[in-house]
């Protein structure tokens, strides 16, 4: 009975989305207001002349809220004004309607998000072998498959390259093809007239975020993005073109990719219909031009974590997202707050030779690999038009969706499954296959690479392991304390360590059982921000390379507040120290210092009937005190001095831990990006290895000779006081602009209660959500406006088109389609006018 009403609360809640009436960003401004639950929102807009729309979907106590367009914020006025007021020491304000309010955002057009496709180039190099031909026809047969494409589709059954497939049609003939599973394809539109998707559309998961109707029907010439995408989930088997993965699945479809929107319809539909859809595929993001560093807004986070928390009925909702396409230009996942969000699997790409295609990026947070575009072939699939194919889908944004299909298989096999379980599905039958990268074998005794996660899906292993899997126990997380570390980064191979070290009886009182993921959340002032690497080593001595240096990442202030994350520690204990290793990879005159960090291990419980879920992060984070176990903020600061070696991981705890390897020529957009540095050890600040020491131990040797080292220290004094200046400026130029656009920051806390700076900062943000004003200001996305217009990359040349050939022809004409939306919020508007 208790569920019976549980279910009725939830599709209540559901309702009020599709109730929301449509926004007119034209003729209207939309403010997202989240109140006490006791509040009416009625009330509360009678008393700020606005009028209510409704609630904000599936997001508790968020209410919609409008009025004709207007260019103040109406509701931060009040709350600015009542504050002055009560300083004043007005009386009568003891309490008043406005103290309900416990976040506010006026909406703005964001910038837009990068589809992740690329122009594959299209050679069908290689003859198919016969015996493979005669094996997939015998297969198309038996499943009686007559799509015209279907031989085509070799990452469903290659015939070139055999074993060079998803491996998915075992899986197939045991009638597992994706019944009773919804995946929603979170896009520019999908084409649910097509003969191949119309009988598996699914109308009632479906809306259109760009154009407010309610079918998401591509609109704009270049919108055939995500019918690729969908085509390649669940694509029917019948006469047109060829199949899904997910052949007998529902595929719904959610447009925002293809016109304005802003972060409370990005948030409405990231997790819309979140009873009915059970996967959401993302095949896009902040732009991937190596220079944007960009997370999901607060209301955006929300969404995903209240999908994740009730989404298919309380098993949490499943985002798939697209790793992104910016290695060519050093980009790498872990500067993408979605693709780095703990929520959501990042699937990268491989061609059909297993390569490593040149685009797509790495990162710690990367979970998987399938196949996409690459030596000489593409991804074929279903396009926009009653029975037309492509055989021109590319990118990671292809290799999403294949992802998509095979959770969607699995969820099939297994409908239980939480959003853990599938992580941890695919962590145990992943396969590692042989390319050179950085493999390197876990605690869980699994190889991870940076390059390639765990390694490439096989839908027949994890359909398999699905059936069986012992279920996960509900997630728990343990915090530490903010580090403060505030000393200056040495550059070049040296690299600035800082250690925490976690007790077992901290993980204990934190009810914390094992590691799934990590989030580091830290703070650097640098004034180029490209130079910067962070690695973290664990207590059992697998390292994340958290960050890799950006050659085109000018960024003048370094890292706010940003949170990495890192699955590679997927299955230890996490007990003991934990050291996080900064460097300054350019010798040049931009330098920083590392300011802060915090870590944050999440997990698997100890004991499931004491774990209770997440608190929704929001403007009280400081409700980190209820969660963290305090512990004294022991920061010792060493610095590392540079080897020769490259070991990566400290041989004494792993003797058996292969040595990373360098990529090979054929990788040579990977060994550009990282893993060229590596450091012997951590062991002491007095590093044993150096020549003679001119300066205390905690100074860098350089390996060279005293008097060498005198001259080098000799020589940085001197730069150091040019840089010192310079910094000086720099700093107080940004302060000033920080400032003076702090008007225009899109969101704010209306949290009475002063930023407590200094001493141990006490946890404000939870992974990715802000808290006090003054810090949740200044992170990530926001910066861009802070600067936006300053710099000569905001303007679009020619030249920088040329030089990113790798972005898809589709995005050029999008991006010619957009109007006036410059400088307007959303984070990064000076980069992402660059297509
Ligand atoms: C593919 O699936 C088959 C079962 O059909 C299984 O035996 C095999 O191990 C899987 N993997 C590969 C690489 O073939
Ligand atoms: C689909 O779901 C319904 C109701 O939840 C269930 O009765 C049915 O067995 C499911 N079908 C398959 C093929 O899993
Ligand atoms: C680093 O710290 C030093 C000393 O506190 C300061 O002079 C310098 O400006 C700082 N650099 C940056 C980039 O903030």
């Amino acid at each position: 009975m208790r569920i019976l009403s549980l279910w009725a609360l939830l599709s209540a809640a559901t309702l009020a989305t599709a109730h929301l009436p449509p926004r007119n960003y034209a003729t209207h401004d939309y403010y997202a207001i989240h109140v006490s639950p006791s509040t009416s929102p009625s009330d509360l807009a009678a008393h700020l002349g606005l009028t209510y729309e409704g609630e904000m979907g599936s997001l508790a106590d968020h209410h919609v809220f409008k009025a004709p367009k207007h260019s103040n914020d109406i509701v931060d006025d009040a709350v600015q004004e009542l504050k002055r007021r009560r300083r004043k020491r007005e009386v009568g304000l003891e309490s008043h309607p406005l103290d309900s309010i416990r976040f506010t955002q006026k909406q703005k057009i964001k910038a837009r998000h990068w589809k992740r496709s690329t122009i594959p180039q299209v050679s069908r190099a290689g003859p198919p072998i016969t015996d493979a031909i005669t094996a997939q026809r015998d297969i198309a047969s038996r499943l009686q498959i007559k799509d015209p494409i279907f031989e085509e589709q070799w990452h469903i059954f290659n015939v070139k390259t055999p074993g060079n497939d998803l491996n998915v049609t075992d899986v197939w003939m045991q009638g597992i093809t994706g019944k009773n599973v919804t995946a929603c394809i979170v896009d520019d539109g999908l084409d649910m007239d097509s003969e191949d998707l119309k009988d598996n559309f699914f109308a009632e998961g479906s809306y259109d975020f760009n154009d407010h109707v309610d079918l998401p029907k591509p609109r704009l010439s270049d919108d055939r993005h995500g019918t690729r995408c969908a085509g390649e989930v669940a694509a029917g088997r019948n006469n047109a073109c060829g199949v899904g993965i997910a052949y007998d699945s529902k595929i719904s479809g959610v447009r925002i990719l293809s016109g304005d929107i802003t972060d409370m319809d990005e948030s409405l539909a990231i997790n819309y219909e979140l009873q009915k859809n059970d996967i959401y595929s993302c095949s896009w993001g902040p732009p991937d031009d190596g220079k944007t560093m960009q997370a999901p807004g607060p209301l955006i986070e929300k969404a995903m974590i209240t999908a994740v928390q009730q989404g298919r009925g309380g098993k949490g909702s499943i985002y798939v997202f697209a790793a992104g396409n910016g290695a060519a230009s050093d980009d790498n996942c872990n500067f993408d707050g979605y693709t780095n969000s703990i929520y959501s699997i990042t699937v990268g790409a491989i061609d059909n030779k297993n390569l490593h295609p040149y685009y797509s990026e790495a990162c710690s947070a990367q979970l998987v690999v399938t196949y996409s575009s690459g030596s000489g072939d593409a991804i074929h699939t279903t396009d926009v038009g009653a029975n037309k194919c492509t055989g021109q889908h590319g990118g990671t944004s292809a290799a999403g969706p294949i992802g998509v299909g095979t959770f969607a298989l699995a969820l099939q096999a297994r409908p239980e499954l939480t959003w853990r379980d599938l992580q941890w599905l695919v962590v145990m039958t992943a396969v590692p296959f042989d390319q050179p990268s950085d493999w390197t074998k876990t605690t869980m005794g699994k190889m991870f690479s940076h390059q390639f996660g765990y390694g490439k899906l096989d839908a027949y292993a994890i359909v398999e392991a699905a059936k069986t899997w012992e279920l996960v126990k509900p997630q728990a997380w343990f915090y530490s304390p903010w580090m403060h570390v505030k000393k200056p980064i040495p550059q070049g191979d040296q690299g600035l360590a800082s250690t925490f070290e976690v007790t077992q009886d901290m993980l204990k009182k934190a009810n914390f059982e094992r590691v799934e993921h990590i989030t580091l959340t830290m703070n650097i002032a640098h004034s180029r921000r490209g130079d910067l690497s962070v690695e973290l080593i664990s207590p059992d001595g697998m390292t994340s390379h958290l960050s890799t240096p950006r050659r085109d990442d000018e960024f003048p202030a370094g890292y706010l507040d940003w949170t990495f994350m890192s699955v590679a520690h997927w299955g230890e204990k996490g007990i003991g120290k934990w050291t996080v290793i900064v460097k300054d990879t350019k010798v040049n005159e931009h330098t920083g210092n590392f300011t802060d960090w915090k870590l944050r291990l999440w997990g698997e419980c100890i004991d499931a009937k004491n774990q209770p879920l997440r608190p929704m992060p929001n403007e009280h984070d400081d409700d980190d005190h209820d969660v963290i176990t305090t512990v004294p903020a022991h920061t010792t600061t060493i610095t590392v001095p540079s080897s020769t070696g490259a070991v990566m991981a400290n041989p004494s705890d792993h003797p058996d831990r292969p040595v990373a390897q360098k990529p090979t020529t054929t990788d040579q957009v990977a060994s550009t990006t990282a893993f060229e540095t590596p450091i012997s050890a951590i062991s002491t600040p007095s590093a044993s290895s150096s020549p003679e020491n001119f300066l205390p131990s905690p100074f860098p040797t350089f390996g060279v000779s005293k008097r060498t080292q005198i001259w080098i220290y000799g020589s940085i004094g001197l730069i150091l006081v040019f840089c010192g200046s310079l910094a000086v400026y720099l700093y107080l130029a940004r302060r000033k602009r920080l400032q003076s656009s702090r008007d225009d920051y899109e969101f704010e806390v209306l949290d009475d209660v002063e930023d407590e700076e200094g001493g141990v900062r006490t946890g404000m943000l939870a992974a990715g959500a802000g808290a006090g004003r003054g810090r949740r200001a200044r992170r990530g996305g926001e910066l861009y406006d802070a600067f936006a217009g300053e710099s000569d990359e905001d303007l679009l040349s020619d030249s920088d088109v040329e030089d990113h050939p790798y972005t898809d022809r589709d995005e050029k004409v999008f991006d010619e389609n957009r109007s006036g939306e410059g400088s307007d919020a959303g984070g990064s508007s000076g980069s992402s006018s660059r297509t």
